[in-house]
């Protein structure tokens, strides 16, 4: 594994080998910041193929007999306006690979999808949060997430806030609706704006396959994209596949 500084503060790369290493690293750090909150916990899921292998991971015998799940809440970053068994929707991904089986229903908190529209779900979730962290506006001090997860599309997008939607631009809301996604899949999102996601103690990128070489490398010359203004008041960390790395990624 190699680590190195990005040129922003408290951020940083760490390189692994491969699929099985970047989900075994990422459960690893997740375990590390449910262990340094002894009270309640609140993870931020986030949606894509990436994530996947972590979440079953957590849910092996090893991970799962460690997790105090009576006191960790999970919520998610961004989602697919479609219904809650759509194989898109992205809580539902999750609760398939592991929350299900794992957490308490009440611990669970996915953005509605059987409202009207993306916008009232927006408003839903945003009062759930508010009512989680017991005030409408956000202290420095008390960060609303523990851990943040995130992924980014291929045009530099992370939850589902795309290059150049005034969604990327909200400085109050903490959730929003996207009515059209810039990316697949074409369906409406709801998501989570930079104040409430930047909020948390880490937030934490996964970020798999050679396929991603040409976003990472852009994301890591500092270009201004969603997935750079992204960025955790406490610790951010890049996990990265070294086939999804710039090639002179070590040497730099
Ligand atoms: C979504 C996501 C999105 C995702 C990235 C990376 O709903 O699609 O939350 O932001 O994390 O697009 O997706 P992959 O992990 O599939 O590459």
């Amino acid at each position: 594994m190699a680590a190195r500084d990005n040129r922003q503060v408290n951020t940083k790369v760490i390189a692994v080998s491969d699929s099985a290493a970047l989900a075994k690293a990422a459960a690893e750090r997740v375990m590390a910041r449910i262990a340094a909150n002894g009270d309640r916990i609140a993870i931020c899921l986030t949606g894509g193929s990436s994530p996947k292998q972590l979440y079953r991971l957590l849910a092996s015998d090893f991970y799962r007999s460690q997790i105090p799940w009576d006191r960790v809440h999970w919520f998610v970053g961004d989602e697919r306006f479609v219904p809650a068994d759509d194989p898109l929707n992205n809580m539902g991904m999750a609760r398939l690979a592991f929350l299900d089986r794992c957490a308490p229903a009440a611990n669970v908190h996915p953005i509605p999808t059987d409202t009207a529209n993306p916008e009232q779900a927006a408003r839903r979730y945003q009062s759930e949060l508010q009512s989680f962290y017991g005030a409408n506006g956000l202290d420095s001090a008390r960060p609303l997430f523990d851990v943040v997860l995130m992924g980014v599309g291929p045009d530099g997008h992370t939850a589902s806030l795309f290059p150049d939607y005034p969604a990327i631009e909200e400085t109050e809301r903490w959730v929003v609706g996207v009515p059209k996604a810039h990316v697949e899949p074409f369906v409406p999102r709801v998501t989570l704006t930079l104040p409430a996601l930047n909020s948390c103690r880490e937030m934490l990128f996964e970020v798999s396959g050679s396929e991603k070489r040409a976003i990472l490398t852009r994301v890591l010359e500092g270009e201004n994209l969603p997935a750079n203004r992204a960025r955790s008041i406490g610790e951010t960390i890049w996990l990265a596949e070294t086939a999804a790395l710039p090639e002179d990624f070590s040497g730099r």
